[in-house]
């Protein structure tokens, strides 16, 4: 490894083993675009403090453009000659501007540096993120929209419980990710605050115009303690935590994909393009994308669990461990991005089976609450109109027989006020339609929810 840019106080060089353990640049080079942009910021505050002259300045800025060129290009190959990217740049620049490049570090530390550098990284992915959320919520749309009649038996505890649109089922994720959309649109706000001008812990002599520095790199405001901005990293928690949550809802989605794409359900096939085959078993055809996707929750999870217990009992202020805070970000935003980019794919590749989910929804008394209603609206109270229906439902089981196939006498014969009427409530489609309450899986309420989303989504 090339010289330390702390070699100064030390006699002996660093053994080979700790520059192995020490170093980031393995990792942290991807971050070379933002160290980039907040050493040109730095270089304009430093110019108006009077360190560097107009001329310094321009100078420095162009040598940096020349090296995000050359590391575009995948140049600087060389692992082991730097201990991360703050000290790459450096040494490029001092090759290119010689002692001007060493005044660059003046009122700054790799402390505050790190912490802008990462502060940039998160602010552009949760915009690549949110854009991938929408998207995915478009396909979501596009999906619920052109099979707005298809009714499918809803679950709860796996068994079948009501019939619903399955343009309500699919709206439900739709909700789920319009919130996680939001909830990374909270997170932007606490993630677009600058660190730089806080130096290692306490601040710097240098009169730096942070403010200036905030509105070249398009931050919302500057941090307010020092030691805070070096030691804070919880707008990467807060950032794995979002990621996390919508990993969570792709699993389900996935879990449920699976699942209706079984011979068991039927509900979906998923098309050939998106699925793959078994080495030995000729017949398969195996749904290992959304099966993926599930799996792959978990090691998002993981590093959310992981770097939260890096930062548990560190003291203020930067201290090495929170270098652990890089890999655990950089898996989950490509693990993120790649299972979104997927996910709406998949949603698109995905046909339903409208036959199979229908006779679903007609057996298995699914519209037991619904008779149990009718009866309420005949005066029955609703504790004593449930127990009519389990009974119905248990001759039913006996007789091998649905509640729309039992004869009136036979219903009657434990309710005298059930009437003729009683059979259109005994039908699966009347009985989403009588759902149009706010939120509701009736046609209207359903159509207006995919309304208001197209409308969320600029469509
Ligand atoms: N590679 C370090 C990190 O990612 C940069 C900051 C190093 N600061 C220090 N004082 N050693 O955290």
């Amino acid at each position: 490894m090339a010289k330390k840019t702390w070699g100064g106080r030390f006699k002996e060089d660093a053994d080979e083993l700790v520059d192995r353990f020490n170093a980031s640049i393995g990792f942290d080079r991807r971050l070379y675009k933002e160290d980039i942009q907040g050493s040109i910021a730095h270089c304009k505050a430093l110019t108006k403090a009077g360190i560097f002259t107009q001329q310094d300045c321009d100078r420095v800025i162009e040598a940096l453009g020349q090296i995000q060129q050359e590391l575009d290009r995948g140049e600087y190959p060389d692992e082991r000659a730097y201990e991360d990217i703050h000290t790459l740049v450096e040494r490029a620049l001092v090759a290119k501007v010689g002692e001007l490049g060493e005044r660059l570090h003046t009122g700054r530390s790799r402390n505050d540096q790190v912490a802008l550098d990462v502060r940039l990284y998160v602010r552009e992915a949760i915009n690549r993120i949110r854009s991938l959320i929408r998207e995915t919520q478009r396909a979501l749309v596009e999906q619920a929209e052109k099979h707005s009649g298809l009714i499918m038996p809803g679950y709860t505890h796996m068994q079948r419980a009501q019939p619903v649109l399955l343009a309500h089922h699919l709206m439900a994720y739709y909700e789920m990710f319009e919130r996680d959309w939001r909830r990374f649109g909270e997170t932007l706000k606490r993630t677009n605050v600058l660190p730089l001008g806080s130096a290692a812990l306490a601040g710097t002599t240098f009169t730096l115009d942070r403010e200036m520095m905030a509105r070249e790199l398009g931050f919302e405001a500057i941090s307010a303690n020092s030691m805070d901005a070096v030691s804070d990293r919880d707008f990467i928690l807060e950032f794995l935590f979002d990621c996390a949550m919508v990993m969570m809802h792709l699993s389900r989605l996935s879990e449920e994909l699976v699942i209706w794409s079984t011979e068991e359900f039927g509900f979906v096939t998923i098309s050939d393009a998106f699925c793959t085959g078994s080495s030995i078993m000729p017949q398969k055809k195996n749904p290992d994308l959304p099966e993926l996707m599930r799996g792959k929750t978990g090691r998002v999870y993981g590093h959310l669990i992981s770097l939260l217990t890096v930062m548990k009992a560190l003291p203020l202020a930067y201290n090495k461990d929170m270098q652990e805070d890089k890999e655990a970000l950089f898996d989950t935003v490509d693990t993120l991005e790649l299972c979104l980019e997927a996910a709406c794919r998949l949603i698109g590749a995905v046909t339903f089976n409208g036959e199979k989910m229908k006779q679903a929804a007609s057996n298995g008394f699914l519209v037991a609450t619904d008779l149990a209603e009718y009866l309420v609206r005949k005066g029955v109270a609703f504790r004593k109109s449930h127990e009519i229906v389990g009974q119905l439902v248990l001759e039913c089981l006996e007789k091998g027989k649905e509640l729309h196939e039992l004869s009136l006498e036979e219903m009657r014969s434990l309710c005298p006020s059930i009437g003729e009427d009683v059979y259109e409530w005994l039908d699966p489609a009347k009985s989403v339609e009588r759902r149009n309450l706010p939120g509701g899986t009736g046609p209207d309420a359903v159509s207006q929810c995919i309304q208001k989303a197209k409308e969320e989504l600029g469509l």
